[in-house]
């Protein structure tokens, strides 16, 4: 096989089979093909597409490139959720803990946060001690033991995406449907969970600016997922404005335990319900979503998954006490109130642009090479649909550093205020096929 002859392949519109796609991942994976050719490859991919059939040898392929995480030793389903990228997105903080204590098993394994979205397991080491490095028998010991363990990924996973995508960010090739399917199945179906929620968000704030994108990236993840023997669903989120209040490490972190509490923004607890309930379902622990929900609120609202999260914050080494003083934790030098320039209602909080706010006050990461700050960030104290008067506080700034002009200016600009009052959406649909 020639990699030459299949770019001419896919450049004139043809599919390419199973053999032919797992010579090209294999190549490229151990360096025989080239970066140029695959560059070239990519953007015949992007322009002619691919069919399911193609992405699902595909991402097998990528999957198969590294490692494939055998969690057969934890008992029941393990049930993985996974979103597509956003801003103040504290679902898997509160999700982990929640579904754990209704008895399904979480084997969470996470990433860092990059540009203006955020990452799990950086929100995490917000609390003193938390180690995120276990060995897989310490993982697995925990599982069995507490129901639930994060974890950040380990290095041999599908290698082949990894190389992928750095080639996919310098060649504009990061916007496409297939690629972006089966770059993130072929973790998940690495990672070795027996069932996935995926948490498909649109807006600003996310890779999918539009719903019908949205609905067909979720729709072929599904396909992939079954396709490939695991249970899929997807829920399609909205993320035009930040999910929750809180975007910042340890500011999340304590949005993560008041939503533990029954204390958390409505946005937030919603999302952690719905997808919460799919977990429960796909999990077998209760037969209807309605059934899961009250499981869900239950253990909420008698404190049960509170105290699994302090348990999982013993469990893998962190100060539990910051549960109930969550101000060790909130240490930032300067709180800076953002008063309302004007009366009315709030129509706008471009969520990206927040989330880049957040990253220049040292929240977020420019480069994977970067420190970050964890006890920066910003708290939103109104949202899409709030009244506000002029000189009302929209947000508070946390701040190490008390010259942040550019970060107001950034925030003034992507907030807008209206005459008329805005109802905003959550959940656009739910894939279940
Ligand atoms: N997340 C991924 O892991 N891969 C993509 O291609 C896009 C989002
Ligand atoms: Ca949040």
């Amino acid at each position: 096989m020639r990699m030459v002859d299949l770019i001419e392949k896919k450049r004139d519109g043809n599919a390419l089979s199973k053999e032919e796609l797992d010579f090209i991942i294999d190549g490229y994976t151990d360096g025989s093909i080239p970066d140029y050719q695959m560059s070239a490859l990519l953007m015949a991919i992007f322009y002619q597409d691919m069919t399911d059939e193609e992405i699902s040898h595909l991402t097998l392929a990528m999957a198969n490139s590294g490692d494939i995480i055998d969690l057969s030793s934890i008992e029941g389903v393990k049930v993985d959720k996974h979103s597509t990228g956003g801003v103040g997105d504290t679902t898997t903080l509160v999700l982990a803990p929640l579904v754990a204590s209704v008895d399904v098993p979480v084997a969470k394994m996470s990433g860092r946060g990059l540009g203006f979205t955020g990452g799990t397991l950086d929100k995490f080491e917000s609390i003193p001690g938390f180690k995120i490095e276990l060995s897989d028998q310490e993982f697995v010991d925990i599982v069995n033991k507490s129901k639930v363990a994060v974890i950040g990924q380990s290095g041999n996973l599908a290698p082949a995406d990894k190389k992928l995508y750095a080639l996919r960010d310098v060649t504009a090739t990061v916007d496409s449907i297939p690629l972006i399917a089966s770059s993130i199945m072929s973790k998940k179906i690495a990672a070795g969970a027996d069932a996935i929620v995926l948490d498909v968000t649109t807006g600003e704030g996310a890779f999918m600016k539009n719903i019908d994108d949205a609905k067909r990236l979720a729709k072929t993840m599904v396909r992939i997922g079954k396709l490939a023997g695991r249970q899929t669903m997807a829920v399609i989120s909205d993320m035009s404005e930040p999910l929750g209040q809180a975007i910042g490490n340890s500011l999340e972190i304590v949005e993560a335990i008041d939503t533990l509490k029954g204390e958390g923004p409505a946005d937030l607890t919603e999302m952690c319900y719905v997808l919460g309930s799919q977990m429960v379902v796909l999990a077998g622990k209760a037969a209807t979503l309605d059934e899961a929900r009250a499981m869900l609120e239950e253990a909420l609202h008698s404190g049960k998954a509170l105290e699994k999260f302090r348990e999982m914050v013993k469990d893998q080494g962190g100060d539990a006490t910051v549960i109930d003083q969550t101000d060790k934790i909130l240490t930032a030098k300067y709180e800076i109130e953002l008063p309302a320039k004007t009366s009315g209602y709030v129509t706008d909080l471009v969520a990206n642009e927040i989330g880049i706010a957040a990253m220049l006050l040292g929240a977020g990461r420019k480069t994977k090479e970067e420190d970050i700050d964890h006890a920066v960030g910003i708290k939103l104290h109104k949202k899409v649909g709030d009244k506000v008067a002029e000189g009302e506080s929209l947000l508070t700034i946390y701040a190490n550093s008390n010259e942040i002009d550019e970060v107001e200016k950034l925030l003034y600009e992507n907030i807008s205020i209206g005459e008329e009052p805005k109802e905003p959406i959550l959940i656009h649909d739910i894939i279940t096929e």
